[in-house]
């Protein structure tokens, strides 16, 4: 991993300090973190933690998503899959944290989850494979834990400030996921600390070119998520069209994988074609909506 810093103080669930800002996060600090963890933790089935599965269908029911989920035999299928991902206790505690907290980062990381099942599907044939790659999904965004609760449901746009503290999370999530795992070189870990990094080195922390499949998956997931779903300081999100239409300018682009792109493009359709006949068009019909703020930041500090 390149030489990186903390730009912020990593912090679990309950406010206690693991890495303070400036740490660099070399080898040795790594380990040092893992070591941290006294104790092996209980696992637990994600769908059957408290109320994780009447959640999640309760979010495929409701519009846009539905056209997604809708299918039962896709849906049924997606359970199945997502019902044999086990994770630590602690980690599903930190996820039900935002369920009472910030109830949008909850939803959010189920649907990434969902989504990136249904798409890692029409990539990936082993399921012991597939499965293994999912997992990554739900905890992409737990770096969210050291990010004050202010900035995550603040209602007007971020400064510049609070956006590099909002961006803290990709390697606070690296450094949770390492110590709940007790591993840093967990695949987890590595999705949650590179999720916002773009093929094209246009992302962050670090700048660099992605060239992971599932990582692409969580990436696409992620920003269509972010395209169509309101946010505390983003109330009117993008309708689901003008969405796929900002996804495929991206992939056109190089910034995220136009394979998966075409996946979800493919999974949006009614009896959808398979991906690799599913024709984007590049014609742009929709428009973002006029009072949307995706990706502007407040230039007063
Ligand atoms: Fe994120
Ligand atoms: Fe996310």
């Amino acid at each position: 991993m390149p030489d990186c810093r903390l730009t912020h103080p990593v912090t679990d669930r309950k406010g206690t300090l693991l890495l303070a800002a400036g740490t660099r996060l070399s080898r040795q600090v790594m380990e040092t973190v893992v070591s941290g963890q006294a104790a092996p933790v209980e696992s637990c089935r994600l769908l059957d933690y408290r109320q994780v599965r009447s959640d999640l269908l309760g979010f495929f029911a409701a519009s846009p998503y539905d056209l997604i989920f809708h299918e039962p035999h896709r849906r049924d299928d997606l359970l199945n899959i997502a019902g044999d991902v086990i994770m630590p206790e602690p980690v599903l505690e930190s996820l039900y944290h935002f369920r009472e907290l910030d109830f949008y980062t909850y939803r959010h990381t189920l649907l990434v989850f969902a989504l990136s099942i249904l798409i890692a599907r029409e990539l990936i044939d082993d399921r012991d494979a597939l499965l293994q790659e999912v997992m990554a999904g739900p905890t992409h965004d737990i770096g969210k834990l050291s990010v004050p609760l202010e900035i995550l449901t603040k209602e007007t746009p971020l400064t510049r400030a609070e956006h590099a503290h909002l961006r803290h999370h990709a390697l606070a999530g690296y450094v949770l996921l390492s110590y709940y795992f007790q591993d840093p070189g967990t695949f987890a870990a590595e999705v949650a600390r590179d999720h916002h990094e773009r093929k094209d080195g246009s992302g962050y922390p670090l700048g660099i070119s992605i060239d992971n499949q599932m990582i692409d998956i969580i990436m696409v997931s992620d920003v269509y998520d972010a395209l169509i779903s309101p946010r505390p300081y983003r109330p009117v999100s993008y309708d689901n069209r003008t969405a796929l239409e900002e996804l495929t300018r991206q992939a056109d682009a190089g910034i995220i994988s136009e394979t998966v792109a075409r996946v979800l493009v493919a999974l949006n359709r009614r009896s959808p074609p398979h991906f690799s006949q599913c024709v984007v068009s590049t014609e742009r019909r929709g428009s973002p909506p006029s009072k949307n703020v995706y990706g502007v930041i407040e230039t007063k500090e």
